[in-house]
């Protein structure tokens, strides 16, 4: 793989150029790849009822086959072709909270191929609330499915050039809109079952559903967890390094432990880090949460392509967008090689 030549196009976030998305759309109806931006982060983007076009999906990522696709509309109306049964939760929550970062995992309709939803009776729907996302969706006239547009198991693309470190060469089209405003994934929920199940934390707050549909249980504890999020199987938002998480005002402590191994550290701290070793690599971060979220990808790949072995990320509030970075963290620290330092995450 990676023989393709990648063509990327510059394009206005507010206001994308007709002609750069007419190009965009005919590449999707022919069956090409995409890349584009959402609010949340970059996808790569196929027909979503073309199995052949999904199949291109699953081999530029090297994403394994059951792990399901969300599928991009441009608006509720075309829950109708996707889908086979809508509650009433689903619609409510729809005008509440689309275009944006709330997926929707509901029956799905015979139009939808087996490859898009992993072979579930379920498929995963959102609109974007991008201006680059809804112009193409609405120019190629198509479904769009698109997972995150990294390399299976890496951090989740939020700049065109994440896109093309991993997947230059491997898809026809990237449409740079440069960094992506939110930085972190959608919410996904599903509404198949009463009350709704949190199956990932993301852009939309736990809390913001909940004022909405009242309770939203979480997958945290339930036995069958891996089933009904496919995903959560996987390793994850996970960089070279190892990570480790340290709790809040912490990470300098624990980074100066690992430096005394010998090893490059990274650290992505929301304090004032003093330590000037010369194997120490500061990425300071803000201390907001929305804030922090925004740039944690980003962080994680930056400290990696700077050679650092460990990276030591500290710890944000479980609450709001928090815990979503959360999430992430824990996963990007659950995927570590534990052998490597001797030491689980604390
Ligand atoms: O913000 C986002 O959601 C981005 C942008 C591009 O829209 N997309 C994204 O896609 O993060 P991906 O493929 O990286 O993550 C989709 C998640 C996976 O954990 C997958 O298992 C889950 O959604 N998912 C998809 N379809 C599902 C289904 N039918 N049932 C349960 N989980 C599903
Ligand atoms: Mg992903």
């Amino acid at each position: 793989m990676g023989q393709l030549e990648t063509i990327r196009l510059s394009i206005d976030p507010r206001r994308p150029a007709p002609e750069a998305i007419a190009h965009a759309a005919q590449v999707i109806r022919d069956g090409g790849l995409v890349a584009f931006p959402t609010e949340t982060v970059y996808g790569l983007g196929a027909e979503a009822l073309n199995p052949v076009a999904v199949d291109r999906i699953f081999r530029a990522k090297g994403r394994p086959a059951d792990n399901p696709l969300i599928v991009h509309v441009a608006g509720v109306q075309a829950l109708r072709e996707l889908t086979s049964e809508v509650p009433g939760v689903a619609l409510t929550l729809g005008s509440r909270f689309w275009p944006g970062p709330l997926t929707l995992v509901l029956m799905r309709s015979g139009n939808v191929p087996d490859i898009t939803t992993g072979g579930l009776e379920t498929v995963a729907v959102r609109v974007p609330a991008h201006p680059v996302a809804l112009a193409l969706l609405e120019a190629s006239e198509r479904p769009i499915a698109a997972p995150s547009a990294n390399r299976s198991g890496q951090p989740s693309p939020t700049d065109a050039h994440h896109v093309l470190e991993d997947l230059g060469g491997r898809v026809e089209m990237v449409l740079d809109a440069g960094a992506t405003p939110i930085g972190l994934e959608s919410t996904v929920l599903d509404v198949t079952q009463d009350p709704p199940l949190l199956l990932r934390p993301g852009g939309v707050p736990k809390e913001d559903l909940e004022e909405v549909v009242g309770e939203v249980r979480s997958l945290q504890g339930q036995t069958n967890a891996a089933k009904r999020s496919p995903g959560t199987r996987y390793r994850h938002y996970a960089p070279r390094a190892t990570v480790l998480l340290a709790p809040v005002g912490e990470a300098e402590a624990l980074a100066a432990c690992v430096l005394e191994e010998g090893k490059t550290v990274g650290i992505m701290s929301r304090s004032l880090v003093h330590s000037r070793h010369t194997r120490l690599r500061v990425r300071g971060m803000p201390l907001e949460p929305a804030s922090y979220a925004r740039e944690m990808f980003a962080a994680l790949r930056e400290l990696d392509s700077q050679g650092c072995q460990v990276i030591v990320a500290e710890s944000v509030e479980e609450e709001g967008l928090g815990l979503a970075v959360m999430d992430r963290l824990r996963r990007a620290a659950a995927a570590n090689d534990k052998t490597e330092t001797g030491q689980a995450s604390p």
